[in-house]
Formats: structure tokens, sequence, C-alpha cells
């Protein structure tokens, strides 16, 4: 099967563009504990104006009820999973007998705007890092202590607690300087067709997006709002198995969490949402 052809199949239309069911993204806006005021809907930044007119977040695709529960820390799921996150970051663990805090101090402090311009570049180790590969790094080399498992519930809720104290920040990832080879190669890995379907990234989250497809409500493929408390799997989804997920909807087997294609996948996705706020945690469907 052809990608225009499983598109079609999958929006259950003749055409792509003509038939498949579309409803506007709900206009809407977020503003967390009547307090946070979120930018979700924005002007797309330089290095991306070819590819979206307008930039989204995936907030505004879900359903009245999904979106009222990021609007209150009590009513979203995901902020247990933070809390729990804060005994972590109190606790020592390896040989180095140290915790998160006693180097880091405070997290909402110390960490700050942190979530908002990763991955990143890291000078001394000459790499592009995510946020769990630099809290594996800390694990590893400042307390001697084993990494956590990539995309499991332990990583998930400490890359929660850090986004939560950026929340409202504008995502500033760099596309230039040291990144620019990493991020050009996210670029063509979205852009790439693959599995059974020959689908790319690009031909749902760009082309079709506002589109239902089965029961869903297409979006960007933003994700500002990450890690993401789904209701479907009532945990916290990193964004390594969301892309995961998404490439296996092709039909395809490609790359693993944490592989250096999908570290710069995430440097070229995140870049595409320039100018959203920080969401993490967010609540989708
Ligand atoms: C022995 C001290 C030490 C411990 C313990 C430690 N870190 Fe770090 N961490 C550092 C240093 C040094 C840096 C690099 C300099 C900086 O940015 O603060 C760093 C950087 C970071 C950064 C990146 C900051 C940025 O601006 O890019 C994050 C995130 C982070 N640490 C998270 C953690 C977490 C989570 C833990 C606990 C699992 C932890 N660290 C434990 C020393 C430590
Ligand atoms: C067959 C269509 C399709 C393809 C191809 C696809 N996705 Fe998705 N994706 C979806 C659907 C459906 C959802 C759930 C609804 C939504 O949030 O858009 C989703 C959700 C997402 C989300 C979660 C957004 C949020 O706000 O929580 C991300 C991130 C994402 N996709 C990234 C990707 C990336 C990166 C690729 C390429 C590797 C990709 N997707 C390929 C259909 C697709």
């Amino acid at each position: 099967m052809t990608g225009i052809k499983a598109i079609t199949a999958l929006l259950g239309a003749t055409a792509i563009t003509a038939g498949a069911a579309f409803a506007e993204p709900v206009e809407d806006t977020l503003t967390v504990n009547e307090e946070i005021e979120m930018t979700t809907w924005t002007e797309p930044s330089a290095t991306v104006e070819d590819a979206l007119p307008e930039v989204i977040s995936g907030w505004h695709f879900r359903g009245d009820e999904t979106r009222a529960m990021q609007a209150d820390d009590f009513d979203n799921p995901g902020m247990i999973f933070v809390e729990q996150a804060m005994d972590d970051w109190e606790t020592a663990e390896g040989e180095a007998g140290k915790s998160c805090a006693s180097c880091h101090g405070d997290v909402a402090d110390s960490m700050k705007g942190v979530r908002a311009v990763y991955p990143k570049w890291n000078e001394e180790a000459g790499e592009v890092r995510t946020m769990e590969m630099q809290v594996n790094a800390c694990r590893e080399d400042n307390m001697k202590a084993e990494p956590l498992k990539y995309t499991g519930g332990a990583m998930a809720r400490m890359v929660a607690l850090i986004s939560s104290v950026s929340r409202g920040m504008p995502v500033n990832v760099a596309t230039d300087g040291p990144v620019a080879e990493t991020w050009e190669q996210g670029k063509e890995l979205y852009y790439t067709r693959t599995g059974q379907l020959e689908l790319s990234c690009a031909n749902c989250h760009e082309d079709n997006y506002g589109r239902m497809i089965r029961a869903d409500h297409l979006s960007q493929g933003q994700i500002n709002g990450f890690p993401v408390y789904r209701l479907k799997n009532t945990k916290l989804n990193t964004v390594h198995a969301r892309f995961k997920g998404c490439v296996r909807d092709t039909r395809a087997e490609t790359y693993k969490p944490g592989s250096p294609e999908f570290v710069a996948l995430e440097l070229y996705v995140a870049s595409r949402g320039n100018g959203l706020s920080v969401e993490g945690p967010s609540v989708r469907n």
C-alpha cells in the first residue's frame, strides 16, 4: 500500500484533502491553577515557518474534560507522579551517597527554565542530550548510581518534576551551532516514510492535523506537554515511548528509545514547538 492510499484508508476518505472529517482545534485558553498562563497557539519560529503556518499545542485537540483536567493540579493525575519524584529528588542513592538535592538544592529554584531548552548540547560530553540522558548522566557520574530505564516510570516522573517547574515558559531549543547537524538528521527522519504504510511523521502531523483518524483528533504531534499523562494507559508517557508508538502505527520497527536517531528526532520535533509553553506533565487521551 502506498502512503497516499494508506492515509486515505486511515482517514476513511477517498482523497487526502477532501472527505475526511475535519474539526478545527478547539479555541480555548489554558491557565493552570488560575496562575500560570500558557501559550498554546502561536506563530512558528523562523526555522519551521515553511513547515507550519501556526504552532498549536496538542491540548487544543483534546476533549473538554481532558483539557479541563490540565487546568488544575488537583485534577491533573500527572501531578501525583511529580509528587513522588519530589521524594526521589531528596533520596540519596548510589555509592557517592548523594541525592539530586545534595548538589542542586531546591528543584523549583535550580531547575526553573531548564526543561525549556532541552534537548541541548553538552560541551563536556560533546553530544546532544535529552533530559533523560542528563538525568542518567548525573546518576551515573555524580551519584555513582545505576541509570534509570529510559522510558520507565521513575525516569518519566523525574522528567515530569523537572518540566513542572518550567511550566508557562516558552520552549526555546537551539537549532544551530553545535546541534545543527543533529537537527538536520532529525528533520530528515521526520520526513522519511516508514513501514508498510509508507507514512512519515509529516504525512500525519503536518499535512493532516485537524482531521479525525479513527476516533482520534490528529494534532501536530508537539512535545511541549511531555511527559504526558494518558487516560488510555493511566501513566506518564515519555517522548520516545510516544515516538515508538507512532512508528509502530505505520507498521514499522525503526529506532529504540534513547537511540541517536530518536534523540535527533526529539530535537527537531521540540524545535517545531519553539514558542509554545512548557506544559509537562500534560493530560491527553
Ligand atoms: C554530585 C553533584 C550532583 C548530583 C548528585 C546530581 N547532579 Fe545534576 N548536575 C551536576 C552538575 C555539576 C551539573 C552540570 C552543571 C549544571 O548545569 O549545574 C548538573 C546538571 C544537571 C542538569 C542539567 C542542568 C542544565 O542547566 O542543563 C540536570 C537536569 C540535572 N543535573 C539533574 C539531576 C538530577 C535529576 C539528579 C538526581 C537524580 C542530579 N542531577 C544529581 C551535579 C550533580
Ligand atoms: C498514521 C498517522 C501518524 C503518524 C505517521 C505519526 N503519528 Fe504521531 N500521532 C498520531 C495520532 C492519531 C496521535 C494521537 C492524537 C494526537 O495527539 O495527534 C499521535 C500523537 C503523537 C504525539 C503526542 C502529541 C501530544 O500532544 O501528546 C506525538 C509527540 C507524536 N504523535 C509524534 C509523532 C512522530 C515524531 C512521528 C514520526 C515518527 C509520528 N508521530 C507519526 C498519528 C500519527
